[in-house]
């Protein structure tokens, strides 16, 4: 028997496969590499052990292995590099091949992923990952080449949850807190439904911002909490998983399109296989990284009674209604029939 998510992720994930091969045939040039080894360049933020640090290590194994000799992947974990932000205008430009940033930083190329930001509507990781397989999602992959980023997959963080200078049980607690978010216009009215101050602000400012005062909250996963070390510098977090923290896994199009075919095929390949690894792990390296913020001491973590939760829900669920012009009703109602039927 084929369950629903067997159903949807096999046909559209080798769908998507498909498309990204039937793309690169129509802009490709298909170049041998004659001069040494292809390099790929994969910057981005977060700390090696993460999910993204560990899938893009995962990545840069395999491809060494099976195209050894033929394509090589310097992976810069920890912002070493570059900014996000920076990091969309290098890819298009050529000067990195690969990035993997968070879908809520999409928000400058386009509005078609803040889906992914509107709070409370993926209530696990499960459900973004079938809304993400489906047509909707696939679609998603190819609609930014003329941005220059062409996606291949998707890659999961995890769930985010708020951490700030007082116990949150409660939407009111957070009125009047600075909160730095990501660069997400969704994430923006989110903060302001519960009467907070939104300050959009790189990743890698966020621990010295909270150190010094210069924002006092802000939202993030359990691996990222732990690995950036927020906990030290905010003493509690309110475990709301209220949105979804994931990432595309972007190339640039005309680097694709360049590259021999079987380079190409067995690359794609190498991106399935490692995503469906890093996503099956995301899940326990966030609860490992809630585990050691408990055992350090250093940050209360506050849980939810139902009724507390349901506050919260309310409070920001006007932000579909904002938001739904941009998105569309329809794609909305679709994610949200896929996270009911998870219920
Ligand atoms: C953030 O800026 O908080 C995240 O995008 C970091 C990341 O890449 O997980």
């Amino acid at each position: 028997m084929i369950t629903r998510k067997q159903g949807l992720f096999t046909s559209n994930r080798i769908g998507g496969a498909i498309m990204i091969c039937v793309f690169a045939l129509l802009v490709g040039c298909d170049k041998q590499a004659d001069d040494g080894p292809i390099l790929i360049k994969f910057p981005h933020v977060t700390a090696p052990a993460t999910p993204k640090g560990q899938a893009a290590e995962r990545f840069k194994q395999v491809v060494e292995e099976r195209l050894a000799g033929r394509v090589m992947v310097e992976v810069y974990p920890s912002a070493q590099l570059m900014s996000d932000d920076d990091s969309l205008d290098a890819l298009a430009f050529g000067e990195v091949q690969m990035i993997a940033v968070s879908l809520s930083k999409l928000d400058r190329l386009t509005l078609k992923f803040q889906i992914f930001d509107l709070p409370f509507l993926f209530p696990d990781l499960q459900t973004v990952e079938e809304y993400q397989a489906s047509d909707y999602g696939q679609e998603l992959l190819t609609s930014m080449v003329d941005r220059k980023l062409l996606g291949l997959s998707f890659w999961h963080n995890g769930m985010k949850q708020f951490g700030g200078p007082v116990p949150m049980r409660m939407p009111e607690a957070a009125k009047g807190l600075k909160f730095r978010i990501m660069e997400s216009d969704v994430l923006q009215a989110q903060i302001l439904q519960i009467g907070g101050n939104p300050q959009k602000m790189a990743f890698g400012e966020v621990y010295q911002a909270l150190q010094t005062g210069a924002v006092d909250a802000q939202e993030n996963t359990w691996s990222n909490i732990y690995s950036s070390k927020f906990y030290e510098v905010q003493p509690y977090v309110t475990e709301t998983n209220h949105g979804y923290l994931g990432y595309l896994v972007a190339v640039n199009p005309d680097f694709w399109g360049s590259l021999p075919d079987d380079i190409r095929t067995e690359l794609t390949a190498i991106v399935q296989e490692v995503s469906v690894w890093a996503n099956d792990q995301s899940a326990n390296i966030n609860l490992a990284g809630r585990e050691k913020i408990i055992a350090s001491g250093q940050t209360e973590v506050i849980g939810l009674t139902a009724e507390e939760r349901a506050s919260w829900q309310r409070a920001m669920r006007p932000v579909w209604e904002m938001f739904s012009d941009n998105i569309g009703a329809d794609l909305i109602a679709a994610a949200e029939a896929y996270g009911k039927q998870a219920e």
